[in-house]
C-alpha cells in the first residue's frame, strides 16, 4: 500500500527510467497517483501525476528530468483525494527538499498547526507534507540534511516508511518504522523500495531494514543507522526470486499469469517438506517442536483469512482445538492465550497493519507466535517467534490467487505436524492427505487444461447476484471465490455456508441469481440438497466437483469438473476453477483485473 522507490547512481547516470520502472513493479501497491523527484546539480525537479504510472510517463516524456539520484511513489490515498497536489514527492515551501512516504503520520494535525503557526504553507491535504516541512525547518535551524531528517523522524509517530532527497546531496535518506524498506545491493549503485520486485531486474541482493533504522543511499554504498546514529548491520542476502518472476510473460494480466503458476507454485510449497514414509518435515520445526501446543489461534485478513479458515478445519479434523480471528477484530477484542497457545499470522506480504498488530498483541500477552508468510524478510517473519515460508514466489496482481492455494498446502502440513506431535501418533488420513497434495500440481495442471469457463463466463456476465455455497473444506473456497468475483468484476458476490442460506440469504435467491455450488467428496449429499432449495426458486446453479460425480452434475445447469481427490485438495482444485470464472467474467466486463479500483496489495494501514 503506496509504494516507494529509489535509486542512487554514478554521476553522468540518469536514473528517471529505472525510477518508473521500479513504480511500475511496485504499481500493485497504490495506483491512484504517482510521482518522482530527481536531483542534477541544477537542483530537485519534481514531477507527480493523479491516475495511473502511464500518466506519469507521459508527462515525463515531455519533461524528463535527468539526474544520478532519485526518489518515486505509487500512491494508495488515506489522506485526501488522488489529485495532483496530493501525489507524492512532497517538498516544503521551496523545492529544496522532496519526500515520499508509505504509511500515515498519526500527530499531522498538531504538527501542521505547529508549522502552520511559524508561516510553512501548505499545498496538499496529506498527513505526508509536514515532513518536508519539518525538514525544511530543521535545515533552516542550521542543522545538516542527515541530522534535520533524524530530528524530524523522531516527531512523528505512526507507521511510516519515508525517503528524502535534498538539492545539495547526491544521497538519498530514508527510515522506516512499521512500514517495509529494503535496500538493492547493485554493482555500482544502491536501489530502496518498499518490496524487491520493484528492483529485481537490477539486483537480488538485498538487505531488508527494520524498524527504527535509517539508512544513507549513496552510488556505490549504503550505511544503516540507528535513530540515534549508531551503525546496525542488515546483512546483505540474495533472494532467489526471478526478474521474470515478477513479468506478465505474454500473459493478458499477472492475475492469469500467476493462476497458470499454481502447479509451479504447489510444487515448491510441499517440496522436501513430504518424506518417502509419509513425514512431513518443515525446516526449523524438528519432530516434538509443538507438543506443548494446546490450543492455536489463527489471525488473517482477506484472501489469507480464507486460509486460515481451512487450516482452523484441518486442524480440528485432527482434534486440534483452533479458532480463526479476523486480524482487525483481534487487535479490537483480542481473545485470551493460554501459555500453550499457538498464534499463527497467515499473511501473504507479511506486512499488513492489522495482521502485525494482532502478532504483536499475542506476543505481549505471553503467546508463541509463527508467521506463516510469502515474503522472506517480511515483518512479520521477522517479529513472530518463527516463520513458515509458503514459496510462492512474488505475486503481483492485487487480488491473490497462487498464494492462496500455497497457504493451504503449507497450513496442511503444519496442521499435520502439530497434531502428530500432540498426539504422538499419526492420524489414518495422513497417507490420502500427503499423497493428494504432492498430486496436486499435476491436478491443477489438469484443471487449468480442461477449464471450460469460457462460454460458462459469456452466460454468467450480467447476473444481478452471484452466491458462492460450500460445506467442509468448500466454506473457506466459497468465501474466497465469493471475493475473488466481487473484487475483480465490481458485482455482486457473496459466500456462504451452504446450511446458512435457508437461514435468510434465501430471501434474495431469483432466476437472476448464479449460485455456484462447491462439492469436496465430503457431506455432498447435504449440499446437494441446497442446491434443490435454490434451483426450486429459479436460481441456475454451477457446481464444482469430481469429474466422476455423474449425481452432482445432473443436479446442475453447469458443471465444472475437477479431478477426483481427496477433499482437502478438492477444495483447491473448486478454488481454482472459480478463479478462471471471476477472471473471466472480468475480462469480459473490462475491468482493470490487476489494479482494482480502490484496491491495493499490501494494506500497511489499519
Ligand atoms: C484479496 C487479497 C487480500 C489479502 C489481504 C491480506 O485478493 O489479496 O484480501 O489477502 O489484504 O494480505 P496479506 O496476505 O498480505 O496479509
Amino acid at each position: 500500500m503506496c509504494g516507494i522507490t529509489a535509486c542512487a547512481a554514478p554521476r553522468g547516470t540518469d536514473v528517471l527510467e529505472t525510477l518508473v520502472d521500479g513504480l511500475r513493479n511496485l504499481e500493485y501497491r497504490g495506483y491512484d497517483s504517482s510521482g518522482v523527484a530527481v536531483r542534477n546539480d541544477d537542483g530537485l525537479t519534481v514531477v507527480k501525476r493523479e491516475g495511473e504510472i502511464d500518466v506519469l510517463a507521459d508527462a515525463l516524456a515531455d519533461t524528463a528530468p535527468a539526474g544520478a539520484v532519485g526518489i518515486g511513489h505509487t500512491r494508495w490515498s488515506t489522506h485526501g483525494p488522488p489529485t495532483d497536489a496530493n501525489a507524492h514527492p512532497h517538498t516544503g515551501c521551496t523545492d529544496d527538499v522532496s519526500v515520499v512516504h508509505n504509511g500515515i503520520v498519526e500527530n499531522y494535525a498538531s504538527l501542521r498547526e505547529d508549522l502552520l503557526a511559524r508561516g510553512h504553507t501548505f499545498t496538499s491535504e496529506t498527513d505526508t507534507e509536514v515532513i518536508p516541512h519539518l525538514i525544511e525547518m530543521y535545515r533552516g535551524e542550521g542543522l545538516s540534511p542527515e541530522d534535520a531528517f533524524r530530528a524530524t523522524i523522531e516527531r512523528l509517530e505512526g507507521r511510516f516508511a519515508v525517503a528524502m532527497l535534498v538539492d545539495d546531496h547526491e544521497t538519498v535518506f530514508a527510515a522506516r518504522d512499521g512500514s517495509p524498506l529494503v535496500v538493492g545491493v547493485g554493482e555500482d549503485r544502491r536501489f530502496l523500495a518498499s518490496d524487491v520486485p520493484s528492483f529485481l531486474e537490477h539486483t537480488n541482493r538485498v538487505a531488508f531494514l527494520e524498524d527504527g533504522d535509517v539508512v544513507k543511499l549513496s552510488p556505490g554504498d549504503h550505511e544503516v543507522t540507528d535513530l540515534g546514529g549508531h551503525p546496525v548491520d542488515r546483512p546483505v542476502q540474495t533472494v532467489d526470486w526471478q526478474a521474470e518472476d515478477a513479468q506478465r510473460d505474454g500473459f493478458d494480466h499477472y492475475m492469469l499469469k500467476e493462476i497458470h503458476e499454481q502447479p509451479a507454485a504447489l510444487d515448491r510449497a510441499i517440496q522436501g517438506r513430504i518424506t518417502d514414509d509419509n513425514d512431513v518435515r518443515l525446516e526449523g520445526f524438528p519432530a516434538g517442536e509443538f507438543a506443548d501446543v494446546g490450543a492455536v489461534h489463527l489471525i488473517a485478513c482477506g484472501t489469507s483469512y480464507h486460509a486460515a479458515l481451512y487450516a482452523q478445519q484441518l486442524l480440528a479434523n485432527r482434534d486440534i482445538p483452533a479458532q480463526v480471528f479476523s486480524a482487525g477484530e483481534y487487535t479490537t477484542t483480542p481473545a485470551p492465550v493460554r501459555d500453550d497457545t499457538l498464534v499463527v499470522a497467515v499473511t501473504q506480504s507479511g506486512e499488513t497493519a492489522d495482521t502485525l498488530s494482532s502478532l504483536d498483541i499475542a506476543a505481549e500477552r505471553g503467546a508463541r507466535t509463527l508467521a506463516v508468510t510469502n515474503v522472506i524478510g517480511s515483518t512479520a517473519a521477522r517479529t513472530a517467534d518463527d516463520a513458515l515460508f509458503i514459496r510462492a514466489g512474488p505475486e503481483i496482481g492485487v487480488a491473490a490467487t497462487k498464494t492462496f492455494s500455497s497457504q493451504v498446502a503449507v497450513l496442511a502440513l503444519l496442521a499435520e505436524r502439530i497434531a502428530e506431535d500432540v498426539s504422538g501418533t499419526v492420524h489414518s488420513d495422513r497417507e490420502a492427505l500427503l499423497a493428494a497434495l504432492e498430486r496436486l500440481p499435476a491436478d491443477v495442471q489438469d484443471t487449468l487444461q480442461r477449464s471450460p469457463v469460457e462460454s460458462l463466463a459469456t452466460e454468467l456476465r450480467g447476473r444481478e447476484e452471484q452466491f458462492f455455497i460450500g460445506r467442509g473444506y468448500g466454506y473457506p473456497v466459497a468465501l474466497e471465490s465469493a471475493l475473488k468475483f466481487k473484487e475483480i468484476t465490481y458485482e455482486h458476490a457473496e459466500g456462504f455456508a451452504a446450511g446458512e442460506l435457508k437461514h435468510g440469504p434465501l430471501a434474495l435467491v431469483t432466476s437472476d441469481t448464479s449460485v455456484f455450488a462447491v462439492f469436496t467428496g465430503r457431506h455432498d449429499e447435504k449440499t446437494l440438497k441446497n442446491v434443490e432449495e435454490v434451483r426450486a426458486r429459479g436460481a441456475p446453479v454451477v457446481a464444482i466437483a469430481a469429474e466422476s460425480d455423474h449425481e452432482v452434475a445432473e443436479a446442475a445447469d453447469e458443471f465444472l469438473p475437477i479431478p477426483d481427490t481427496h477433499p482437502v485438495a478438492a477444495g483447491l482444485l473448486a478454488n481454482v476453477q472459480l478463479q478462471l470464472v471471476s477472471y473471466r467474467v472480468a475480462d469480459l466486463l473490462g475491468r482493470s483485473i490487476d489494479k482494482p479500483r480502490n484496491l491495493a496489495k499490501s494494506v500497511t494501514v489499519e
